[in-house]
């Protein structure tokens, strides 16, 4: 570290945004912020009104809201295509011919489409779907790798109002089943096979095994991505379909005229239905609406990667979770902007790619994860110094607090000093960023993830909903609703409910723990319910014990984090064992086996430790937080007194792992 930078994280963290970038960029100043959110709470409706005009409506809306806890409405009235957004406006504009995404594949191929090209895919794709009898409120499901199609199969759903739910390519082919199944998806989307780290990540097999037992299935879509050679695929005679061929070959003129001329869908038309996890075994499908999301997201991407005409933007998320949703997809799509896709790993051929791909095609702002930075600053300087990466103007976090060194490192090797860096703190459900500093209006702190964005009304509170003290630790709430919010869980209203807003009285409760120190900072440090962050992935504690106890040996199963250096939390599973059953290596590797297929490998556990049985109060709960402590290898602290048997947790503290 340079001695000049150690010198001011001694003395105060904070980094103001350059001469040079502030001048340039949409909010100047500290003080222009301030007045741009005051008008945001202060007046909603004028704010929202004049940052809306680019978007394009069919129909005006008469009301920016209306809510009765917990449900809320915005843009009351309004009608609109959420595509001709991020579509049709951009071909009356020289965005016409500029790429919309540049893509690289994972063995290193390239393609680049333009704005007019992805709208014909997208048009061509839903008249495709159309054909298929796929209409307005259909659920489609697309569980696809990091390729424009995946891109195309969204918008295409979008454009048809039918609204679509991402299964993230790692998922198993259970976890696929039950997603599709919760939705009721009437079409799948997929591919042949997706590159990981030079292997074949075999989708449509996966899939396959999956539609066995997902009856609302009728039609499949299959792009060829690896080729017949390499991953052969059986096509089901009636069911399944090439990409290929649905583009080639001509959708009926109806079919064409009304993806070309698409329907307006009221503001409150669902968009997506993505699955998260949350405390129990049971995946959450949160869904969007239209036209509340992409305002959010529009905005935020507008404001907070000062997006420019020029830029070559990467966000490096996976399209299968939010991120990739919201800021590869709509969010700088509605923008007019050039996006990088890349379909494989950081590390794959080694650990120069993204330093090799942000010197080809010139990125100008990235916006990557914790857990990302930390493997890089593992694998070593020299990757990234061999590589010019001075077209670097803004750089970006997401998805897990970032520790202040992987911040340094990233401040200081990646952007030279030179990038203000935007730690940006949201969900699944809140749509769009809700905390993070707008880079040319106030300084950043390593570690904190800033202030509230337009729009939002966050705050740290006490268990019963009073505010904390500066510096006070409490949970993060949501003092009103947002535009961009989820507005139910798919097919659950009353989980909805009581998830969010029934635990602290008339506020949206995140699930995360804070503090906001005395300039108003906001200090995250994760989650406070039985949800695990572990390498950016949202990992539910009961998700993993039920897949645990579904394997045959297992008689019970607790699953807690404990921190670690790379993936911030680590996943540590207790295991005991039904009578007869032997622990060992081999069980270790079929239980691992085991969540790879019910869930997928990146939710593998790091961990697993076979007890005879588990600290429990009296009244049989398992107790996580003795748990937590044995697997962070610390001390017993807090009360034990309702611990059923002392001798459980002594006995684990002295096994082997
Ligand atoms: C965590 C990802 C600290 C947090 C967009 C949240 C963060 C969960 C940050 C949501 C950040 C996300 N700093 N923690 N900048 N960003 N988180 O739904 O615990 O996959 O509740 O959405 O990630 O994860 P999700």
């Amino acid at each position: 570290m340079s001695d000049r930078i150690e010198s001011r994280l001694k003395e105060d963290r904070r980094f103001p945004p350059s001469k040079s970038f502030s001048d340039r960029a949409r909010v100047a100043s500290h003080a222009a912020y301030e007045s741009m959110h005051r008008q945001s709470l202060e007046e909603p409706d004028v704010f929202w009104r004049e940052h809306t005009t680019e978007l394009v409506w069919r129909e005006p809306w008469t009301k920016f809201s209306e809510w009765s806890l917990p449900t809320a409405r915005f843009f009351v009235g309004a009608r609109l295509n959420i595509t001709e957004s991020c579509l049709d406006r951009h071909l009356a504009t020289p965005h016409r011919t500029k790429a919309a995404l540049i893509w690289e594949g994972e063995p290193g191929d390239t393609r680049t489409l333009t704005y007019f090209e992805l709208h014909r895919h997208v048009v061509r794709m839903a008249a495709a779907l159309t054909d298929l009898g796929v209409k307005a409120g259909d659920r489609v499901a697309i569980y696809m790798g990091m390729v424009p199609e995946a891109v195309v199969a969204m918008l295409a759903c979008a454009r048809l109002g039918a609204p679509h739910s991402v299964i993230f390519g790692g998922f198993s082919s259970d976890a696929l089943r039950d997603r599709i199944n919760d939705c009721g998806a009437k079409v799948l989307l997929t591919q042949d096979g997706s590159w990981r780290r030079g292997n074949i990540v075999p989708l449509k097999k996966m899939a396959d095994a999956a539609l066995e037992q997902a009856p609302t299935i009728e039609k499949v879509v299959v792009l060829k991505r690896i080729g017949h050679d390499r991953e052969p695929v059986v096509m089901k005679e009636g069911r399944d379909v090439w990409w290929e061929d649905l583009m080639e070959r001509p959708a009926s003129p109806t079919s064409v005229a009304h993806a070309r001329k698409p329907d307006a869908f009221d503001a409150e038309h669902p968009l997506f239905v993505l699955y998260t996890s949350g405390s129990t075994g049971k995946p959450k499908g949160v869904q969007h609406t239209t036209a509340g999301y992409l305002a959010g997201v529009h905005l935020s991407t507008k404001y907070v990667f000062d997006l420019r005409d020029d830029d070559v933007y990467w966000c490096t998320a996976d399209i299968g979770w939010v991120t990739g949703h919201s800021y590869i997809v709509y969010g700088p799509l509605s923008c007019g902007a050039t996006c990088m896709m890349y379909e494989g790993a950081p590390n794959f051929p080694d650990w120069s790619r993204f330093w090799q791909i942000i010197e080809r095609h010139g990125v100008s702002i990235l916006y990557t994860a914790p857990t990302a930075i930390r493997a890089f600053i593992r694998a070593g300087d020299e990757w990234p110094k061999k590589h010019d990466l001075s077209s670097l103007r803004l750089l970006g976090s997401v998805g897990e607090p970032i520790n202040p060194e992987a911040w340094m490192w990233y401040h200081r090797v990646i952007g030279a000093e030179r990038c203000p860096i935007v730690d940006t703190w949201w969900q699944t459900e809140t749509g769009a960023i809700m905390l993070t500093t707008l880079p040319g209006a106030a300084f950043t702190k390593p570690g904190s993830t800033g202030l509230p964005f337009f729009g939002v009304d966050i705050a740290v509170v006490k268990d019963r909903g009073e505010p904390c003290a500066p510096n006070e630790g409490g949970k993060l709430v949501v003092r009103r609703p947002w535009p961009s919010m989820a507005r139910t869980l798919w097919g659950d209203d009353e989980r909805y409910r009581k998830t969010y807003w029934d635990v602290i009285p008339d506020v949206y409760f995140t699930g995360d723990g804070s503090r906001r120190d005395e300039d108003g900072y906001f200090w995250v440090v994760g989650r406070i319910d039985d949800v695990l962050n572990v390498a950016g992935h949202r990992i539910g504690t009961a998700e993993i014990e039920s897949a645990l106890v579904s394997h045959p040996a297992v008689a019970e199963a607790a699953a807690v984090g404990r921190p670690d250096d790379l993936k911030g939390q680590a996943l540590c599973v207790f295991v005991t064992l039904k009578a007869g059953k032997k622990a060992g290596r081999d069980l270790k590797d079929a239980l691992a086996a085991h969540i790879d297929r019910e869930i997928g490998k990146f939710a593998r556990p790091d961990v697993i430790r076979f007890t005879d049985s588990l600290p429990k109060t009296r009244s049989g709960k398992i107790m996580r937080r003795l748990l937590k402590e044995v697997a962070s290898g610390g001390e017993t602290k807090g009360d034990t007194t309702t611990l059923e048997d002392f001798s459980v947790l002594a006995k684990l503290r002295t096994d082997e792992e």
